[in-house]
């Protein structure tokens, strides 16, 4: 089995998927791996929604995101996990970003591929809000965060270039 440093060392966003699904195992290890991510306080304000890109709210996104082109904002990959969380604690933000990369990082070491999601955060947060909050059944007072699309990948990319000289300083 790879080390954690050997999946963050050869992680990368994929963009390419075979439709095949998950299996319950696979999809449960990527879930787990999401609620055992730090909150703060521990406060676990966070909630993982799990929908079939076939399924019609996905389409409808789609649709919402842009009814000309009708993007396919999940690249093909046939599960897509919605992090929302509680609006009202401060540090919500964060922790679905960080439990979003540890279910990013638990599908590479499954060998699976997976890609952030956040640009369904305009139709998500539209005049639309109530409607989608409702078919997510998210709990009271949560927005969605961020998602996570993943499956199978086709293939996907070597990990970006590191600039350690610009963006560390160790004093
Ligand atoms: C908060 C966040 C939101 C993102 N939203 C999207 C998105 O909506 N669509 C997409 O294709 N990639 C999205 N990404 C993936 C980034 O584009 C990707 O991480 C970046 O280009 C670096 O590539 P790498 O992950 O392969 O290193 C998102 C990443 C983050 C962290």
């Amino acid at each position: 089995m790879e080390t954690v440093l050997e999946v963050i060392e050869r992680r990368s966003s994929t963009r390419d998927y075979y439709p095949d699904r998950l299996s319950k195992e696979e999809l449960d290890t990527i879930l787990k791996a999401g609620l055992l991510a730090p909150t703060a306080r521990n406060e676990q304000e966070l909630h993982l929604t799990v929908l079939d890109t076939g399924s019609e709210i996905v389409q409808e996104m789609c649709h919402d995101l842009d009814p000309e082109r009708d993007p396919k904002f999940y690249y093909g990959a046939p599960t897509l996990i919605i992090v929302s969380g509680l609006d009202s604690f401060p540090w919500t933000s964060v922790d679905a970003g960080i439990a979003v990369e540890n279910m990013h990082l638990a599908s590479i070491g499954l060998g699976l591929g997976s890609v952030v999601i956040g640009c369904i955060s305009r139709v998500m947060e539209s005049e639309k809000k109530a409607h989608y909050d409702e078919a997510l059944k998210l709990p009271e007072g949560y927005s969605f965060k961020v998602a996570l699309a993943v499956g199978k990948m086709i293939k996907t990319k070597t990990p970006h270039e590191i600039n350690f000289e610009r963006d560390v300083t160790v004093l």
